[in-house]
């Protein structure tokens, strides 16, 4: 009788993966699979009573990882495993506390997020969101072309178009990657302000394989907020958040910019302040913004400053919403979490 039989170790899954995926996990005599179905955040109450007792937990990047749900679940858990790169939403010192190991996944996303920078560099530059709505809202036909409408600066640099700075607040693979997609575009000079703990020779030997790989390349300069600020043409912000960078980019910093700048973040809404950007928008500080994230998505309707500011182009979350790169994704996340509920070595571990 039920009573009698042995409980297998319980996996809580807060997302479908799909049926490439979940077989990974289902198909398992090994474990059990409790699986939230719908395709929305799980529901907490659920999630911290189906919690108790598990030994593994796959999440997204809108499950937040705190004490409360760390101790819902007790001293069982082993792994939590994030189908994300970010790590925002996770109270990571909680899980070193309690010797719980944490997955994630890098790599995999770092092309589809760095094809989606360049993108809202692109949008924001030569103004897509404000000329769409043109067209949206029928009004092409009374829409007189004349030769200076509508234009905004160009990202590709050749005999009639100055050298374009790029800079990056934070210089990790994604920034990398798009610095790289960025060079046949003309950019010749790149300007990052990253990890403070990171050593100046650490610096400057990654600035000299950068130039060794990308010979087009005049510049590589790592850089203080400020010189940041003031010399970017186009300004990624593809840091992973948290504390340490909320509002890095507020009033102040956008003051400092270029009018002619543009501003694109595909790392983690909190570290631009949506009022101060809403702001520099309207006043004409800077160009245009190119934003995937934004500070307390998914609230963000038709009334959000943000949204209400023409030049601002704004995603919903989709950086890594490629077909490929979603299914690498929900795999690695899974392995990670197979892995680390026996104590094996994950794909994907993060330190914590
Ligand atoms: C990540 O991986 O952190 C993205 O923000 C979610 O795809």
């Amino acid at each position: 009788s039920s009573h009698l039989r042995i409980s297998k170790p319980k996996v809580v899954v807060c997302r479908d993966l799909g049926p490439d995926v979940m077989p990974l996990l289902t198909k398992r005599d090994d474990i059990e699979v409790v699986l939230w179905t719908e395709d929305r955040v799980s529901d907490r109450q659920w999630l911290l009573e189906n919690v108790k007792g598990a030994v593994g937990i796959v999440i997204v990047f809108s499950e937040l990882v705190n004490a409360e749900l760390l101790d819902a679940a007790g001293p069982n858990l082993k792994v939590v495993s994030t189908m994300s790169v970010g790590y925002e939403h996770i109270h990571v010192s909680e899980l070193a506390k309690r010797n719980i190991r944490l997955g994630y996944t890098p790599d995999v996303l770092t092309d589809a997020v760095a094809d989606i920078s360049v993108m809202l560099a692109l949008m924001a530059g030569r103004n897509a969101n404000e000329t769409m709505g043109i067209v949206r809202e029928g009004l092409w036909p009374k829409f007189i072309w004349a030769p200076f409408s509508l234009c905004g600066p160009q990202l590709s640099t050749s005999g009639i178009s100055p050298s374009r700075t790029v800079g990056f607040l934070g210089f990790g693979r994604i920034s990398q990657a798009t610095l790289a997609r960025l060079i046949p575009f003309g950019v010749t000079d790149c300007i990052y302000s990253s990890n403070p703990n990171s050593s100046a020779s650490s610096k400057k030997k990654r600035n000299e394989k950068l130039l060794e790989q990308h010979p087009q390349l005049k510049s590589v300069r790592a850089v203080d907020v400020d010189t940041l600020a003031q010399e970017s043409d186009v300004l990624f912000v593809l840091v992973p958040g948290g504390p340490s960078t909320r509002h890095l980019i507020n009033e102040e910093f956008l003051r400092k910019m270029k009018k002619h700048s543009v501003l694109v973040n595909a790392g983690r809404g909190t570290v631009v302040d949506s009022d101060a950007l809403a702001k520099a928008l309207r006043e004409k500080w800077i160009w245009g913004a190119g934003i995937d994230v934004v500070e307390g998505e998914p609230d963000v309707g038709k009334d959000h400053p943000l949204v209400k500011e023409p030049r601002c182009n704004i995603l919903p979350h989709i950086g890594s919403a490629s077909f490929e790169t979603r299914l690498a994704m929900a795999t690695l996340a899974v392995d990670n979490c197979l892995a680390g509920i026996v104590g094996q070595d994950m794909p994907a571990e993060l330190d914590v």
